[in-house]
């Protein structure tokens, strides 16, 4: 997993990030103060927002910065992602059709990625409510779908909950990022993330993720 260069991405992600972090604590240290003016307020928050949008950007982009390819089954990513949320208590089922080709892609981010999925579902699934996830291939796509029956997503936000920041509530524990780097990490490997949700009936997420030309395989290196 390790390589030669973490350390120095390391390094970049930390410089980029300590920018934004010491102007929201600036912002939140002024914003004590009851004399404020409206005016005032209003361009704090703003700059409070921008700075919010510049870690956010870091976050994500830091996500797919390191993807590298490897011949991987998402078959046992699958497995691996169902039985660590089932030992942690959830129910969570799944199924993967056979004969799905291997691929070149990187592990640890689809993992992620799929956990990201994985940790929605459960938190949307309701009382006693099943997540199901599956992986199945076609003669040009291989399909990871994480489904729940919950209360799915409206019409109105089922695009824009794949933006950064966006949580449809506030209430509940979240970033709104996991969504946003979820599609990053698809989109790095050249496919996509989609929903598909009928608002009362549960909401189903899918990876597309483009068959890789045996060649490509071939060459491609196990790190
Ligand atoms: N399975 C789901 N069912 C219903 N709503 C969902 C589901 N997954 C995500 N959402 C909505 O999309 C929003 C964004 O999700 P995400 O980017 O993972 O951020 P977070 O989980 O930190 O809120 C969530 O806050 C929630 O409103
Ligand atoms: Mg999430």
């Amino acid at each position: 997993m390790s390589s030669a260069d973490d350390p120095q991405r390391l390094a970049v992600l930390v410089h980029e990030v300590r920018s934004p972090v010491a102007a929201l604590a600036a912002i939140a240290e002024t914003f004590g103060d009851e004399d404020l003016e409206g005016r005032v307020r209003f361009e704090l928050s703003r700059l409070a927002i921008a700075a919010c949008l510049g870690i956010q950007r870091v976050v994500i982009d830091a996500a797919i910065a390191s993807v590298r390819f490897e011949p991987v089954d998402v078959g046992t990513l699958v497995h691996e992602a169902v039985a660590t949320a089932s030992l942690a208590g959830a129910s969570i089922d799944s199924e993967v059709t056979p004969h799905i080709p291997r691929i070149a892609a990187d592990s640890v981010r689809l993992r992620q990625a799929l956990d990201n999925l994985v940790t929605n579902a459960l938190r949307h699934a309701g009382l006693d409510g099943d997540v199901f996830v599956s992986a199945r291939s076609s003669e040009a796509l291989v399909l990871l779908s994480v489904s729940d029956a919950g209360a799915g997503v409206p019409i109105a936000d089922q695009e824009r909950i794949f933006e950064a920041g966006v949580r449809l509530d506030a209430d509940e524990p979240g970033s709104g990022l996991g969504l946003a780097i979820a599609r990053a990490i698809a989109e790095a490997h050249g496919g996509t993330l989609t929903l598909r949700s009928v608002p009362g009936e549960g909401a189903t997420f899918t990876i597309a993720l483009p068959v890789s030309q045996p060649a490509t395989l071939a060459s491609t290196r196990y790190c």
